[in-house]
């Protein structure tokens, strides 16, 4: 697993009024969502149909919802819980001292990890 540095701290993080912000993981968008004092981090994309997430929500247990066509999925797992078999990419997420960080599998190839 590498860490990658996404922001300098939280306060640099610019969330929407949904808790979701979008920041740049080497050079590829990701989201990362807020739920209860937890961060979050997730691919940029709906793997549906390619909706937004940035600009979905986030419900009451934690799903992001899809702006598009309101496919839930896990944060923490990537399970499609609103159950049409899909399912979210997502990382690991530290909150250190020095930054925020996104841990990705090294598998691959250097890009293989981001589709
Ligand atoms: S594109 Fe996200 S639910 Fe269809």
């Amino acid at each position: 697993m590498n860490w990658h540095k996404v922001a300098d701290s939280l306060g640099e993080v610019e969330f929407g009024a949904n808790n979701i912000a979008v920041v740049d993981l080497d050079g590829k968008n990701i989201c990362l969502g807020k739920f209860k004092d937890a961060l979050f981090a997730f691919a940029y994309k709906c793997p549906h149909a390619g909706g937004m997430l940035a600009e979905g929500f986030i419900d009451a247990l934690g799903n992001i919802v899809c702006p598009l066509h309101r496919y839930k999925y896990n944060m923490e797992n990537g399970r499609n819980t609103s159950g049409e078999g899909y399912y979210l990419k997502h990382w690991p997420v530290q909150i250190k001292e020095d930054g925020i960080f996104v841990g990705v599998e090294e598998t691959g190839g250097l890009f293989g990890w981001l589709k």
